[in-house]
């Protein structure tokens, strides 16, 4: 089947679905979804999103602290764009139906994580996510010039390299047609052209044991671009949140939010020592690196298997009241936050580097725009801050969509793009081959190219990995397509990209620290 639309969206999270909600307008639109439309990571967020909305904050106060704690890696004039555009962007999602929560006068109830110097996080409850969600969905599926097909896997963009030409990571004009997309229910790879397409498919958090992303995140975006021979960058700076709820079972972890820390809770470790205070002033709100790499050290000094977070001096009515979904979750664990410390450790959150692009979300590859995790903007430096992911999303989705609709109508769809070819493949019952293989991957990641790394481990780490790679793509040939296999080859290639990039990095910033760089 061939689809045609003005504009593909590939992602239904707040990136995905903000952008379609600007263009729809202008044109159709088709948003894909790998699953349901709210199975994303945008659903799980908790503190809320970063925006300066009254005294005593100021914009260049936002710009400074996104500016230290991307450990002076950012480019500050996107970070100032971002943090201007911000409290506009706040208006469009209010319009858009969302709430934030207000105090008693009526004002915005600010939140504060780490590496924040004021309260600036607007928020919804411990659930802000689920509610931008809420309302972006409803706004969607009420907007006729808006399709959503969910449970459709995109498997690799369309580019020239489909029309037989040899396409090289130099190769000049690179251009987007559209993408094949995998309807797992028929078992058919179907073509959808497109004029413009937008990437916004989230982050990369599954190549990890332990993870606070759901199990979309696989990189599939950031993949298909370096397939496509796309430009990717600052892969070595991936975030490790470090409070998720230590309860090995459970998949994806459990995140306790960082505005609890912003509320008065504090870390400790097994002795109900303040440890954190030895490695940075800020203590437990320390900007993210810092917090993460101190509790690793702390955990390798002590043998233990987390630390703790301790609100037991907190009001339970209040913690009751502003996170009640984490005080809802404690409890069906046998854990009464107002009595007993949370056990904690880190867990991979979130990947700042990605699919490099303009200040319009512009790729390197014509016709292809990113937004949301996906995409490497220059915000974030070596070291996302807090709440700002979200911000950036609808900021550059924002921009990404003034900058369309305005060259949409100088596209035509191109017509001669073959079908997907699947001569030769056959069905691949051994998923075990599949499973045993993440989990290898996965076990690669958590063991060599975690919060600490040396040169020993990164080159161990790329040995294996290429292994698993050859293994892979061998299946992948010969395989008739499946979401899983598919996943399996990206989450490889977003690791492979991680490794090489972490292994180039020669000084230690932000999220990237080696042994072998002090
Ligand atoms: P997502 O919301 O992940 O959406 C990705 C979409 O792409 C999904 O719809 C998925 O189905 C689709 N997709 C992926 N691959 C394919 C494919 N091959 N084919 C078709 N569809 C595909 N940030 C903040 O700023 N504030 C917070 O409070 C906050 N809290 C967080 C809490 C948790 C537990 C986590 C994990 C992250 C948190 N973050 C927070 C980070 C933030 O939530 C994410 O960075 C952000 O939501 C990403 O949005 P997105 O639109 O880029 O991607
Ligand atoms: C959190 O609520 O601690 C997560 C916020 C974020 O990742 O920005």
């Amino acid at each position: 089947m061939i689809k045609k639309t003005d504009f593909l969206v590939i992602g239904s999270g707040i990136a995905g679905l903000y952008y379609a909600l600007k263009v729809a307008e202008h044109g159709k639109v088709l948003v894909l979804s790998k699953g349901p439309v709210i199975e994303n990571t945008t659903k799980y967020a908790q503190g809320g999103i970063a925006a300066v909305v009254r005294s005593p904050d100021s914009i260049e106060k936002h710009i400074k602290d996104t500016i230290d704690c991307g450990a002076g890696f950012c480019d500050e004039q996107i970070v100032k764009m971002v943090c201007m555009e911000g409290p506009e962007r706040i208006k469009d999602l209010i319009k858009m139906g969302a709430s934030f929560d207000k105090n008693e006068k009526g004002e915005f109830d600010l939140g504060k994580e780490g590496g924040h110097s004021e309260n600036r996080v607007l928020h919804y409850k411990d659930c802000t996510g689920k509610e931008i969600m809420r309302a972006l969905i409803d706004a969607a599926k009420k907007n006729t010039n808006i399709e959503i097909f969910e449970n459709q896997y995109v498997v690799d963009i369309i580019t020239q390299h489909h029309l037989g030409k040899n396409i090289k990571r130099n190769t000049p004009d690179i251009e987007c047609y559209g993408a094949y997309v995998l309807d797992p229910s028929k078992g058919q790879v179907n073509t959808v052209l497109s004029k413009i397409t937008l990437m916004a498919t989230g982050g990369i958090g599954m190549a990890y044991q332990t993870t606070t992303n759901p199990n979309v995140a696989t990189g599939d975006g950031i993949a298909m671009v370096y397939r496509a021979k796309g430009e990717i960058n600052n892969m070595e700076f991936v975030q490790f949140h470090p409070s998720s709820l230590y309860n090995p079972l459970e998949k994806p972890s459990f995140l306790i939010t960082e505005a609890i820390r912003g509320f008065g809770a504090i870390l400790k470790n097994s002795k109900e020592e303040v440890f954190i205070d030895k490695y940075d002033d800020r203590g437990s709100l320390a900007p993210r690196d810092i917090v993460a790499r101190a509790i690793d050290t702390e955990l390798k000094l002590s043998g233990d298997e987390y630390v703790y977070l301790d609100c037991r001096h907190i009001d339970r009515i209040a913690l009751k009241r502003s996170f009640p979904n984490i005080y809802k979750k404690c409890k069906s664990l046998g854990i009464d936050m107002a009595k007993d410390m949370i056990p904690v450790t880190p867990a991979a959150h979130y990947i700042c580097g990605g699919i490099v692009t303009d200040k319009f979300g512009k790729s390197s590859i014509k016709r292809l725009y990113a937004a949301g995790e996906c995409a490497s903007t220059g915000m974030h430096g070596a070291n996302r801050m807090a709440s700002n992911s979200l911000l950036e999303a609808v900021v550059f989705a924002n921009r990404a969509a003034t900058e369309t609709t305005n060259i949409v109508d100088k596209f035509e769809h191109y017509d001669n793009i073959p079908q997907w070819d699947s001569e030769g493949t056959v069905l691949n019952e051994e998923m075990v081959l599949i499973t045993q293989s993440l989990k290898e991957v996965q076990g690669i990641m958590s063991n060599y190219v975690g919060i600490v790394r040396s040169d020993l481990r990164l080159n161990r780490a790329l040995k294996r990995l290429n292994l698993l790679f050859n293994e892979t793509e061998e299946l992948y040939i010969k395989s008739i397509l499946n979401p899983k296999l598919c996943e399996l080859r990206n989450i490889i290639n977003v690791s492979y990209l991680t490794i090489k990039m972490s292994k180039k990095r020669r000084d230690n910033i932000g999220l990237h620290y080696s042994l072998d760089n002090i």
